[in-house]
């Protein structure tokens, strides 16, 4: 074990010093981007100026941020038997910058320490040039299962023969979708020993996409139970989306991981040892996921998106080898700490929930992100980052102590600074 001067503090992040951009979190370097040095030290009406200059926000947005952006009439036109709203707090996710942009990251979450150690991580990766993502096309997946199928071999083959009319059959159902670029690209006919399945691959571009490939499900079941000499069953949508996958890298110098107890290299390896059990072990690497969602359901909520798709999504994608994997890994490579995550991302820029909930249009106003994919890739970093800062920690201190830190902070009464807390 060996000091490095240039600690900042609790390793977890939860030490909100390090989340100012500041290489040693003791400075105010300049205000650029998405580093706001010394916002932690704010009061939240001082933060919210800031925000209101750097993100052109109108008095509007301001009193969205306050109310959260539903009220009880607004919610009983989303949901069934409204009674009231439920509040999560809203922070900002700082010192991201994604394929060389900066992005102020909203996170919607009632963990402590999730947001600082995100912002805190986030500023390591910066140190390396930032985020590296790419997102594939916004393809969701429609399934249509038959059943009772006499011949499934021949089945598959009248169903692989009339792609070309089952696509236009889907077209027809979403006019709409194909004026804006998108539509069915594929039909895949998959044979189980009980059942003839048929995949329908909707390019959805905007919008998570449900609806439309449901409706296209729908549409065709009848067609397609008549191809393939069955009875139709269950027309969905799957939610292991992995025709619609985001891809993240991070390389982080070994200078920039240092914590109180362990110089960079020992910090470096220690998160290699801990990718790798959890690459061995499905009970870590379902740990080492958690980690990984605590930050993107932090933006997947606050960006008014269906948090249980995404999680559907990334942990069947993380099982789908037969064995339940890591979906971030990390490697040393010429002295760095690298970083690479992959998972399914179905998220929408468009739709029902983001025309009534003012909250979340507010959220992908800050992101800046003009399309799904985009949004997809900085949720992806979110998670990534939130990743190595869980690593770290445990690569070094354990979490425990910023975590509780910020833990009282949050169940002392209002104002009570506790001790060992620099917030
Ligand atoms: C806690 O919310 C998340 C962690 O357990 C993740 C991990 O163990 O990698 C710290």
């Amino acid at each position: 074990m060996s000091h490095n001067g240039s600690n900042n503090g609790s390793a977890t992040g939860s030490d909100n010093g390090s989340s100012d951009g500041s290489p040693d979190g003791s400075q105010n370097g300049p205000t650029t981007g998405s580093r706001l040095p010394g916002f932690y030290k704010l009061s939240v009406e001082e933060r919210r100026d800031l925000l209101r200059h750097r993100a052109d926000l109108s008095e509007q947005d301001l009193e969205t941020l306050d109310g959260g952006g539903l009220d009880t009439a607004a919610a009983d036109r989303i949901v069934e038997n409204v009674v009231g709203v439920y509040a999560l707090p809203l922070g900002l996710g700082l010192n991201f910058r994604v394929n060389g942009r900066d992005v102020l990251v909203p996170m919607a979450v009632e963990e402590p320490s999730v947001i600082a150690a995100a912002s805190n991580a986030a500023r390591m990766v910066r140190e390396g040039g930032g985020f590296v993502a790419e997102a594939d096309d916004p393809v969701m997946t429609a399934q249509i299962e038959i059943v009772d199928v006499a011949d499934p071999e021949a089945s598959v083959a009248r169903l692989e023969a009339a792609a070309g009319e089952l696509i236009d059959l889907a077209h027809a159902t979403l006019p709409r979708l194909v004026d804006r670029g998108g539509g069915a690209r594929e039909i895949e006919v998959r044979a189980h020993p009980r059942r003839v399945v048929v995949h329908v691959h909707v390019d959805c571009r905007n919008a998570m996409g449900a609806n439309m490939v449901n409706t296209v499900a729908e549409a065709l079941a009848a067609r397609v139970a008549e191809l393939a000499g069955g009875r139709s069953g269950l027309r969905i949508l799957t939610n292991l989306c992995d025709r619609r996958c985001v891809r993240v890298k991070a390389r982080v110098p070994q200078s920039a991981l240092g914590t109180a107890e362990l110089d960079g290299a020992a910090v470096r390896d220690g998160i290699v040892a801990a990718s790798l059990f959890a690459e061995d072990d499905p009970y870590r690497a379902a740990t080492h996921n958690k980690g990984i969602m605590n930050g993107v359901d932090a933006v997947v909520i606050a960006t008014g998106n269906d948090w249980r798709g995404v999680e559907a999504g990334a942990h069947a994608f993380a099982a789908v080898s037969g064995r339940y994997r890591p979906l971030a890994t990390w490697r040393a490579e010429e002295g760095d700490l690298v970083g690479a995550l992959e998972m399914p991302m179905a998220l929408g820029t468009v739709g029902g929930t983001l025309q009534a909930h003012a909250g979340a249009r507010l959220a992908q106003k800050l992101l800046g992100a003009a399309d799904a994919s985009t949004l997809g890739m900085i949720v992806a970093c979110a998670g990534l980052a939130s990743n190595l800062a869980a690593l770290r920690a445990l690569a070094g201190e354990g979490i425990q102590r910023g975590h509780m830190a910020l833990h009282r902070r949050a169940t002392s009464p209002a104002g009570h600074r506790v001790v060992g807390d620099r917030s």
